[in-house]
């Protein structure tokens, strides 16, 4: 690393600085996909002449896109979003961005593309109204064709209305916080989500592909094209092509299917994610007029009622983890690099699936998926008609579920990774059938759960439509509408097995839609009243309990839910069982169950919000992964003569013995369907170290050493060299150490930080769900000796300094590299 900051300075010095590319995404190809995040206006509040092409804006806020405003907020109980919206501010802003469309844009079609803006947008163009979107977690596009102005100056207006709180479960971020695309293209082309993929009688010697093609012409002739549409591997080969001749009306859209069959396909798997990729060619008068790229990946599954998932012809468990989309301290503002590092420390830990709860989520999380090899199960709604908090999307519900949805499906259908639908979660009409307001063409709930499982049919016939449900019988409504392809459940346990579930639901396929939610925080040992550990017996949490942190231990979790071990032993242990997602990967910011305010973000998570692994997800890294490993908890800084319970997860051996101070407190081995070892140890000041073993031979050895005094601050950057494009991120985690270099696991420390270079700090955290500074403020608390400063890119190349400074403490210093792409 010293050596490429050297290389990297050098170059600084000699004065080349590598430009960053106009933001056009593919520069080589006939359509014109821009980058449009960067500089807006932004204002926090209302103004109704703001979308005027002539406002003054001369005062806002300039920023860069993705962004979120309420993650600026220092939390508070007074925001309507209350506690379990993550205390943080809702309200109505504004964005204004002025652009000179330039001249070339002359005879293209110019469309606006949203990822996603929280919540209730309406947006104009110089003044004209294009159109609003109420669903926050919905990609929206705009024709700004009609409108713009080629050669001169047009203004964006943008309003967001996250006023109406509470609207949401868990934190929703406000603003335009996904990207946003300008596309340019010929007046025919592919259309918005033109291609469909589809794969048939796959196997490792063959597999056919059937590419569906929306071409629209949005000319007032007619036009005769050449459809090209060729398969190229990973490397970008190509390696078959079929070409068809098109004739679209004037004014009109024109399907074509075509067909390419492939030898020897390399299959996506989650060990080896290959991505094919179709190249669209819309060629008249043999000059390629558009082209559009589509990641495909080659498999076959399928869901079986006895043998659970299938991949490729193999039983694969889906081990998964529910997640929401916040990204910690960065809020709602989606980073690709943010979504890639939480996707790698899941891998890592031997995770293969995610539940996008319970909303659509950033495109960027879906490609992500495809590269690494996750299995995704898909969630378009939290709710349908019928609310769960005041404001939510269920007013919205019946003038848009049907565009809401169809969008939904066909922005997401390419994507390899996505092996399921999800039309709701525990939505209330499981319950009943009779509707409060009968919803235009559906009277009653069965008949709603039967129109979205058809509308996502009929765009994709090729996955299952599932629900994630905790009414799980039978007179469950939307089990009794048929439209469920498998049967998901969220928590109930004792109904898991083969024979309670197969008496209820016969030949239906079952996975675990949600499980456990247990509850911890990372680094936290001490039980509520208790200065002298018992080994933890499972516990349900009293919910007045005032403490506000959970004992790291696996032994605590909400009444509706269960331990890990317990959730896991029964889905390991069952074919049946397609598999599970967890109740969370990652805390999230809101619904702080079972606590409230000061408390302002979740305690589910295998992972804090800060991104440092919880000690449970050792467990799952010894049951999940291929990694030799060896985790032993907790940390050895107590007083003497407390009654320490220590835990061991631990794989590829058969037993661990633990030693204090060079003394073996024996071996041990997992008993069946147990996940880790445990001992009750005196405490006694000095090093715990434990050995695991297999077939007699040593396998790994661990040393925990109690820490005295704290005296210097250590930073360890996740990634040292990172892209100068300003959005690239590094993660630094903040620990100190005492005077024999120990990490201290019980510090406090207050530390503030700074950067010198071009680059800023993009948020702080600690995995302190109390902690109620802002996590964009450049200061934090340690928590549990641990604490997170996120530094990011411009766009220009730098050496960025990060400096990291408390009282008493010996300051600490690192260098972070940006390099142009
Ligand atoms: C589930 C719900 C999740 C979350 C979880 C907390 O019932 O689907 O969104 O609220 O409970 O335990």
């Amino acid at each position: 690393m010293k050596l490429n900051l050297f290389l990297f300075r050098s170059f600084l010095l000699s004065g080349i600085i590598l430009t960053i590319s106009a933001c056009t995404q593919n520069k080589s190809s006939v359509r014109q996909i821009n980058d449009f995040t960067e500089d807006w206006k932004f204002c926090l509040g209302d103004d109704s002449l703001a979308s005027n092409e002539k406002y003054d804006d001369s005062q806002w806020r300039t920023l860069n896109l993705p962004h979120d405003w309420s993650i600026e907020a220092d939390f508070s109980a007074a925001n309507p979003a209350s506690p379990g919206g993550g205390a943080l501010p809702g309200g109505i802003g504004w964005y204004r961005k002025t652009f000179v469309a330039d001249q070339s844009l002359e005879n293209k079609d110019v469309y606006i593309d949203f990822d996603g803006v929280y919540r209730d947008s309406r947006v104009w163009i110089n003044g004209n109204l294009l159109g609003e979107r109420p669903y926050g977690y919905i990609s929206f596009r705009y024709d700004l064709t009609p409108f713009i102005k080629k050669g001169d100056e047009n203004v964006i207006a943008v309003r967001v209305d996250n006023s109406k709180q509470p609207n949401s479960r868990w934190y929703s971020g406000s603003g335009i916080f996904r990207n946003v695309w300008l596309v340019a293209v010929n007046p025919v082309h592919v259309d918005q989500w033109g291609t469909y993929v589809t794969t048939a009688d796959v196997s490792t010697q063959s597999a056919k592909i059937k590419i569906v093609t929306r071409i629209k012409n949005s000319t007032n002739e007619k036009a005769d094209i050449q459809l090209s549409t060729a398969l190229l591997d990973a490397d970008g080969k190509q390696i078959s092509q079929e070409s068809s001749s098109v004739s679209v009306a004037s004014n009109d859209i024109a399907e074509t299917e075509q067909n390419l069959a492939l030898n020897n396909p390399q299959l996506w798997s989650i060990e080896n994610p290959y991505l094919y990729k179709i190249l669209t060619q819309v060629k008249q008068n043999g000059k390629v007029i558009d082209d559009y790229e589509t990641p495909t990946g080659i498999r076959s599954f399928s869901f079986d009622v006895d043998n659970g998932f299938i991949l490729n012809g193999e039983q694969v468990k889906i081990k998964g983890v529910c997640d929401h989309h916040d990204l910690g301290c960065l809020g709602a503002a989606v980073n690709y690099h943010a979504i890639e590092r939480q996707l790698e420390i899941l891998k890592a830990m031997g995770c293969n699936a995610i539940r996008t709860s319970h909303n659509p989520p950033a495109p960027e999380l879906l490609d992500l998926c495809d590269k690494m090899g996750f299995i995704v199960m898909d969630e378009a709604f939290d709710m349908w008609r019928k609310k769960k908090t005041t404001f939510d999307y269920s007013h919205d519900f019946p003038e848009w579920h049907e565009k809401d949805l169809t969008d939904f499906v066909l922005r997401d259908r390419n994507h390899p990774s996505v092996f399921m639908w999800s039309v709701g979660n525990e939505v209330m009409e499981q319950w009943s059938d009779i509707n409060d307001t009968i919803v235009n063409d559906m009277p009653n709930n069965s008949m709603i759960a039967l129109k979205l499982a058809n509308i996502v049919k009929k765009l994709d016939p090729t996955r299952p439509v599932t629900s994630a449900n905790n009414g799980t019988d039978t007179t469950n409504y939307v089990f009794r509408s048929g439209a469920m392809d498998i049967i998901g459940f969220n928590y109930h346990e004792q109904d898991w097995s083969k024979s309670a579930f197969q008496q209820k639901f016969p030949k239906q396929k079952f996975i675990i839609t949600e499980s456990t939610s247990a509850l911890a925080s990372r680094g936290y040992y001490m039980m509520p009243s208790d200065s002298v550990y018992i080994c933890p017996q499972q516990w349900d949490i009293p919910f007045d309990q005032p403490v506000h942190q959970c004992s790291a231990y696996d032994n605590c979790h909400v009444p509706w839910g269960s331990t890990h071990e317990k959730s896991w032993g029964i889905v390991k242990n069952n074919d049946h069982i397609a598999g599970m997602y967890i109740w969370t990967g990652f805390d999230y910011l809101g619904e702080p169950t079972p606590f409230w305010w000061p408390s302002r973000s979740s305690y589910f998570g295998i992972i804090d919000l800060a991104g440092f692994p919880k000690d449970v997800y050792y467990m799952y890294q010894s049951e999940w992964s291929d990694k030799v490993m060896l985790h032993v908890f907790p940390h050895w800084n107590w007083n003497e003569g407390d009654s320490i319970d220590v835990w061991g997860y631990y794989s590829y051996a058969d037993s661990v013995t633990l030693f204090l101070n060079g003394k073996s407190l024996g071996s041990k081995s997992k008993p069946d369907d147990v996940f880790h070892v445990c001992w009750q140890v005196p405490f006694e000041k000095g090093t715990l170290r434990a050995v695991s073993y297999k077939g007699g031979k040593q396998v790994l050895a661990e040393e925990i050493k109690t820490a005295s005094e704290p005296v210097s601050i250590r930073l360890t950057a996740d990634r040292q060299t990172i892209t100068a494009d300003g959005k690239d991120l590094s993660f630094v985690t903040v620990e100190v150490l005492d005077k024999d270099k120990n990490v201290v696991p019980t510090a406090n420390n207050f530390i503030r930080f700074s950067v010198e270079g071009d680059g800023s700090i993009a948020g702080t955290d600690n995995g302190d769900p109390t902690d109620s500074i802002s996590l964009k403020k450049p200061e934090r608390k340690l928590f549990n000796g641990k604490a997170l400063a996120v530094v990011q890119s411009s766009k220009t190349a730098a050496i960025i300094k990060l400096k990291a400074e408390s009282e008493n403490l010996k300051s600490a210093e690192i260098e972070i590299g940006t390099v142009g792409k």
